[in-house]
């Protein structure tokens, strides 16, 4: 059996996925089914890329260890997918022990064979936060974190040899044209990385330590990408035993990655499969994003859509349809939900919807449900026959680009057609004459015929819409194998149908678009925390006093933070930085009284130490400090 290894990349737990990774991973599921309904033996690879600096970060921030915060995060990664029908045989952790140990041997060999050195990397310190950042990471010159100077450094890092590839690179792309699609990012590279030279590439940092250990130097650990580059050999069983798939489906059909994340996937895992003297991938697609009016969607900026919500509301297939029906794979496309609702409308619900439902009632209506043996063609039949048995390759041309968007055209093109013959074939005036019976029972036969091809090439869009409707319309899974896709005529003529619910109902676009602004409002309104309950004992392990502010002043360079030097009854006055800058002004807080956590451990933020924090209440994103009468004592506890 032939074998086909397609990879999504593996996502970043550290935040909630959005729409646009849905998007790549639903493309590279179509393809694998695609390639599935073809008769290949096909290994999907996704997962999780769970280390780094910014994972460390956001579980210190949310009070909890790095593998806690990514175990959560990765359950509703893959709950995700779930929802989404995505058919991945296997789903890789980069923390999962079997590849840690495989980034080890793999960082090991590259050392011992000399690809990889131990020299200085030189970049600029922030003492107050210890962190490291290159010249372009600096926002005005200065610390992008506090907006402090910085200082000249040198830390301890080891290269990878990534210029000694660079001929070897440029000449794979000479070879093999195809191997970076679309043909632009090809160029993109050539010009603004491979030709003005590639520099060698740090691969170990010393700043952090959430990442897989240089077992051989401690302090160290594998730069993420290089950890997370591995994860497609080793999640088929390179340097590990837990899987025994590597000589049977490496090297990869096809690696799909958005755009940004090209550059890594065509020029540093080459370099590094070149090293390691393995086959390189057959292919690498870089895909386009998905915008929204403003730009990338991202959590930062607050413009991110989310699938969970849509999905609930249409259904997963429409929302999967729509992702790859309406914007082209490999360029950029604005997503938006009057995109989404009319694209459901008039493909799902008036096309197919309608032909489906329009045939299934003719059936029952004219045939109590099952057609008669005796059909007669007529010359009207030809064009829409025509059409239906030369779908499949047609459709097939189109996928084996990864241009999903023409390949559901091509189907859909066949689902007017077959729409627009009903109306030139009348069925309806057909079924009032018994002499007319064979030929209505032949044109209801060919719209059967129809519905059973191009859902059968739907099948990796719209997986479960596809089955429903072959209940309806007498389709047996073998009647819909690869091989009878390119054929007319595979039904048995007297097949019987069963009417069942509407595959995809209409939407009333107006009163839709305002329910789903409401939908979105309340999944980001905070959510009441369902906390597990605590005992009497540990809740008297929380210091709540009674404070009087001082002073209160901003920081600098912050929208958030204000200072406080708070009377706690403690003799001392004491520091505490709060996140409410946006709600009050330093000033009307001075004298007031408040309530303060007093046995957090201290923190900094933006350099400042913070020994403690002011209870606010959150509502819709809107903090208030809760003021005390301001008749209680300062050191007041609160019981
Ligand atoms: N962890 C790396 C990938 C390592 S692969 C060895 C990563 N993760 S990510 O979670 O940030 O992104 C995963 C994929 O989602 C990337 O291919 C990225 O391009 C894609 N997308 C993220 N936002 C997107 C859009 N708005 N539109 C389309 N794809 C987008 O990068």
């Amino acid at each position: 059996m032939k074998k086909y290894l397609i990879t999504s990349p593996i996502y970043y737990p550290s935040d909630k996925l959005h729409i646009g990774h849905t998007y790549c991973t639903v493309a590279t599921d179509a393809m694998a089914r695609y390639k599935r309904m073809q008769g290949y033996d096909v290994m999907f690879l996704t997962g999780t890329d769970e280390h780094g600096q910014k994972i460390e970060q956001k579980a210190k921030e949310a009070g909890v260890t790095p593998q806690q915060f990514v175990d959560q995060v990765v359950a509703g990664i893959k709950d995700l997918w779930q929802l989404m029908n995505i058919s991945n045989d296997r789903f890789i952790r980069t923390t999962d022990d079997y590849h840690v140990a495989a980034i080890q041997k793999i960082f090991r060999q590259l050392h011992d064979q000399g690809d990889i050195y131990k020299s200085v990397y030189k970049g600029k310190y922030c003492t107050p936060c210890e962190a490291f950042w290159t010249e372009t990471q600096l926002v005005d010159g200065k610390c992008p974190d506090c907006g402090r100077e910085v200082q000249d450094a040198e830390e301890e890092a080891y290269f990878f040899r990534l210029s000694k590839y660079a001929d070897r690179i440029l000449k794979l792309y000479e070879d093999q044209p195809d191997f970076l699609e679309p043909a632009s990012r090809m160029n993109e590279m050539v010009n603004n990385f491979l030709k003005p030279g590639l520099e060698d590439l740090c691969v170990s940092r010393t700043s952090f330590s959430w990442g897989v250990p240089v077992d051989f130097d401690p302090g160290h650990v594998v730069y993420v990408w290089v950890d997370a580059l591995s994860n497609y050999i080793t999640a088929l069983g390179y340097q590990n035993d837990k899987y025994n798939d590597f000589d049977r489906y490496w090297p990869a059909d096809v690696h799909f990655v958005g755009k940004e994340i090209t550059r890594f996937h065509s020029i540093i895992w080459p370099a590094m499969l070149m090293a390691l003297d393995l086959p390189l991938p057959k292919k690498v697609f870089g895909h386009g994003w998905l915008l929204l009016e403003g730009g990338k969607m991202s959590k930062s900026k607050g413009n991110v859509v989310d699938p969970v919500i849509l999905a609930d509301r249409y259904g997963v297939d429409a929302l999967r349809y729509f992702l790859l029906r309406e914007f082209p794979f490999g360029s950029d496309g604005t997503f938006s939900n009057e995109a989404l609702i009319s694209r459901i409308n008039s493909d799902l619900a008036n096309d197919l919807g309608n032909l489906l439902s329009r045939t299934v009632a003719m059936v029952q209506k004219y045939f109590d449900g099952t057609l008669p043996d005796t059909q007669q063609s007529a010359p009207i039949d030809a064009e829409l026959v025509s059409m239906a048995s030369g779908l499949r390759d047609r459709y097939e041309t189109q996928m084996e680009k990864f241009a999903f968007q023409n390949a559901l055209m091509e189907v859909f093109s066949v689902i007017s057609r077959a729409n627009k013959y009903i109306d030139e074939t009348t069925p309806w005036i057909l079924a009032k004459s018994e002499e007319d019976k064979p030929r209505l029972a032949c044109v209801l036969y060919n719209l059967l015929e129809v519905l059973r091809i191009t859902t059968g090439l739907l099948i990796p869009f719209i997986p479960v819409s596809c089955e429903t409707a072959w209940k309806q319309i007498g389709v047996t899974k073998e009647l819909t194998l690869w091989d009878t896709l390119a054929t007319f005529g595979v039904l048995p003529r007297a097949i019987s149908v069963t009417k069942g619910d509407t595959l995809f109902p209409r939407i009333d676009m107006k009163a839709e678009l305002e329910a789903l602004e409401q939908a979105r409002a309340a999944k980001e309104a905070p959510a009441v925390p369902a906390l597990p309950p605590i005992t009497i004992d540990d809740f008297a392990k929380v210091d709540m006093t009674v404070c009087k502010v001082l002073s209160c002043e901003g920081v600098p360079k912050s929208k958030k933070l204000l200072k406080f030097q708070l009377d706690c009854g403690e003799g001392a006055p004491r520091q505490i930085l709060s996140g409410i800058a946006q709600f009050y002004q330093p000033d009307e807080l001075v004298g007031k009284t408040l309530v303060a956590c007093t046995n957090l451990p201290p923190r900094k933020m933006m350099g400042i130490e913070s020994n403690g924090m002011i209870l606010s209440a959150e509502k819709d994103g809107k903090l208030t400090v809760l003021m005390l009468n301001d008749a209680i004592p300062a050191g007041a506890k609160l019981c």
